[in-house]
Order: C-alpha cells, then structure tokens, then sequence
C-alpha cells in the first residue's frame, strides 16, 4: 500500500510511522511521498529517510491542484498527520474514503474550524473534562466530521496542565496512527 504523508510542523507522527516501516511494525507499506504546506521540521524527517517530499506555501490557491497532479496515480491513501491546511471539497471527494487525519481530542467533542494545537488541549482543560483523546477519521467537506476509524482516551489528572496533556494526547496519536494505517491496509486488501 503506497501512502502519502502530509505535515505542517514537527512531524513526529511522520516519523512513528516511518520507524514502524523501517522496524517491520507495518507491513507492506511505503510512504511514497512527503508533502507539507510550509517549511517545517516534518520535512526534514522525510528527507533524512530519504523519502521524496514537496514543499508547498499554503498561501499558493494552486497548492490542491498541484498536489492532486503529483499524487494521482502514485498513491493509495492519504495521511494528514499535523497538516494543518483546510482540504478543499472538490480534493475531498476526488480522494473520498482515501483521506484521514489525525485530531487530538474525542472527536465529535473539540473538533471543527479552529480547533487545532494547543486550543484544543486549553478548551478540554477550560471545560474541566474527565477525559482527552485522540482521533483518527476520513477527511470530508465537514471539518473533523468524516467516519471515525479509531480513538482512543485517557484520563485527565486533576493537577493537569497543558503540556502534560499535550504529552499524554500524543502517545495516543503515536499508537492509533499505525492502528488506523494497518486497517485501511485490510480494508483495501478485501476490496481488491
Ligand atoms: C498532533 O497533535 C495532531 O493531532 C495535530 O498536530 C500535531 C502534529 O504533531 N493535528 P506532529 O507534527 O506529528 O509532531
């Protein structure tokens, strides 16, 4: 299965499922390749792996098109993993049921138009939950709304902060994204 790989920033989940490649924890998958919307430390990860990555300027109304043209026969699934780019409707249902992406929190709950990074780790704080998450779902039109394929939670401790959150949120990411990479292996295994 031939997968491409979509960041904006640090890139560690990038870099998880590049080590679950390399260490025989994922089967059968190769990132073909790496794209990001800026410069960002997730491309250098690509780079030192020696995988083929583009960097776009999110500011550029060509960035979908171009991406579609360099994706469209080279690959099976798309992984936004911290792409932090609103994917446009038409990109959607070109590439539908063929997207996911990662959201840190118990999706429908802190999802939607602005709700990324730390201000989604602040309103579950805010709103004193009993519990976080993370989720993995298909992209569609609907910020954050598309099939959910897995989520996982954890417990938020009364003396919280939103670093310590952050932390707990990410090794659930860490784990649910290769989850999530191994199902959609399955899946196309059957339809073929
Ligand atoms: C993750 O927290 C993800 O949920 C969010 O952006 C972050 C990406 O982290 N959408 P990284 O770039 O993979 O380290």
């Amino acid at each position: 299965m031939k997968v491409a790989v979509f960041v904006s920033g640090n890139g560690s989940n990038l870099q998880i499922i590049i080590d679950s490649i390399e260490n025989g924890g994922l089967e059968d998958v190769t990132i073909q390749t790496v794209i990001a919307d800026c410069v960002c430390y997730g491309l250098e990860r690509a780079q030192k792996h020696n995988i083929l990555s583009y960097q776009f300027s999110r500011k550029d109304k060509m960035m979908f098109q171009q991406i579609d043209d360099l994706l469209s026969s080279e690959v099976d699934f798309i992984v936004l993993a911290g792409f932090l780019s609103i994917i446009p409707e038409d990109f959607c249902q070109k590439w539908h049921k063929k997207i996911i992406n990662l959201h840190p929190s118990l999706l429908p709950k802190y999802g939607g138009m602005g709700m990324y990074g730390d201000r989604v780790h602040q309103a579950v704080l805010d709103n004193q939950e009993k519990e976080s998450g993370a989720t993995i779902h298909f992209v569609t039109g609907a910020v954050d709304k598309g099939a959910i394929i897995v989520q996982k939670s954890c417990q938020i401790d009364e003396n919280e902060t939103l670093e310590s959150l952050k932390k707990k949120v990410q090794k659930i990411e860490h784990m649910i994204i290769i989850e999530a990479i191994k199902k959609l292996k399955e899946r196309s295994k059957v339809k073929k």
